[in-house]
């Protein structure tokens, strides 16, 4: 979802510009408890974000860089894995990302949000997955799936079915889901990350933000179900804690389990409030999540909520100190990044930036370099590894692609 929530990224708008900001008084940082920096592509390495991030399940990920889950339209219609897919994310395992997010990968036929979306709901995808998997690894980086279904903004024209949601949409376009449905919908997170150990995938991530399924089932205006999936926070957060002990049972202790959030209103997604986000994020602990993602749009940014905060210090008060947090949104500089790890997160995920400039972790965050900033060529994007239909998709956003 774009900042205007409409869809994932696409945005027929201009993302907002990043607004003055008192600095607020930052979350004091666990540097100290931080080990030396063992990068494999950085030996001599010591800023903390290139430095190891220890997980509480005793993995530790390369380093504080992550690529931030991208949709880009560029797999194959049946969401098996193109060679454009698997060269865009290589080429940033190669630029020394630590962690490798995939866009939003679909876990049901029927939770298809896009065209040309990565899918991990049948075996016929697991050979790209291997492939994927070994590629990235062989750079030292984690890959980690991103699984997603899209509820109501599922495409009913790609899937051939009603999308599921809450309730019944007023235009006839989603219906409620029933007991049965929401059933099937964890059964089929669960078998999606159960294909994503079969591959080796280090981890795998649950998308529990920007309005699509789980996020509509959390949202108070989204969801005014009356039955036990709905109703009171315990109601609204069922479906995604559901879909978390189901994927835990399947991802082994030694392998990360992660979940994106979106802890507030943003945009037109509505219904979310910092203080329940604190709430759920607390209870996905006790069901097994080893990393807290949070999608913030402007990282840089207090609480729109709180104003006095940064949206990270709540979590990081109530989460017990060894579950990292990783945060995204507007990240361009190392300046940036290096603001996020003093408000109290552990990591950064980049999306723009990381489009931009492919070897951020080397240049921007080891020598300080300046990330390429857009609007940027579609030469500029070919080179930096993105296949056609993602320079299409990216030339979408406005400002994005020069002409
Ligand atoms: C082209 C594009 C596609 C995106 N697709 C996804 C997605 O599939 N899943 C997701 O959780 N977020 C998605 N996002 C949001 C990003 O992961 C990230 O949170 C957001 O872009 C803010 O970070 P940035 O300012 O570094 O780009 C997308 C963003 C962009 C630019």
């Amino acid at each position: 979802m774009n900042p205007n929530g409409t869809s994932e990224g696409v945005s027929g708008k201009a993302l907002p510009e990043p607004i003055a900001i008192p600095r607020i008084r930052p979350t004091p940082r666990r540097g100290a408890e931080r080990p030396p920096s063992r990068s494999p592509w950085f030996p001599s390495m010591t800023h903390p974000l290139l430095s190891p991030l220890p997980l509480p399940n005793g993995q530790v990920a390369p380093n504080r860089i992550w690529l931030a889950p991208m949709t880009n339209q560029q797999s194959h219609a049946d969401g098996r894995l193109s060679e454009d897919e698997l060269h865009w994310l290589e080429r940033r395992a190669a630029g020394g990302f630590g962690v490798i997010e995939t866009c939003a990968t679909h876990v049901a036929a029927d939770g298809q949000g896009w065209p040309g979306e990565l899918g991990i709901f049948d075996d016929r995808h697991a050979q790209g997955w291997g492939q994927l998997v070994a590629a990235v690894q062989a750079h030292g980086a984690w890959l980690v799936p991103q699984l997603f279904h899209g509820g109501a903004r599922a495409r009913g024209d790609l899937t051939g079915s009603t999308p599921i949601t809450t309730v019944d949409s007023a235009d006839g376009s989603a219906r409620a889901a029933t007991d049965d449905d929401l059933r099937r919908v964890v059964a089929r997170f669960r078998d999606a990350a159960a294909r994503a150990m079969t591959a080796g995938a280090d981890g795998v991530e649950i998308h529990g933000a920007h309005g699509y399924l789980p996020c509509q089932f959390l949202s108070t205006t989204l969801n005014t179900r009356e039955d036990a999936w709905g109703g009171d926070l315990a109601g609204r957060a069922r479906l995604l804690r559901e879909i978390t002990r189901a994927v835990r049972e399947v991802v082994p202790a030694d392998r990360m389990l992660c979940v994106r959030l979106s802890p507030e209103d943003f945009g037109q997604l509505t219904g979310l409030d910092l203080g329940e986000s604190v709430q759920v994020a607390r209870w996905l602990v006790d069901d097994g999540m080893d990393v807290l993602h949070l999608s913030l749009w402007d990282a840089l940014a207090p609480s729109r909520q709180r104003p006095d905060v940064h949206p990270v210090a709540p979590f990081r008060s109530a989460l017990p100190a060894d579950v990292p947090i990783v945060v995204a949104g507007n990240v361009w500089s190392r300046a940036d990044a290096e603001f996020c790890l003093d408000a109290g997160a552990d990591a950064v995920a980049l999306g723009r930036s990381a489009i931009t400039t492919p070897d951020w972790p080397r240049t921007v965050a080891r020598d300080g370099a300046a990330p390429v900033r857009p609007p940027v060529t579609r030469e500029h994007l070919r080179a930096a590894g993105l296949g056609e239909a993602f320079v299409d998709y990216m030339a979408r956003w406005d400002g994005f692609v020069s002409a």
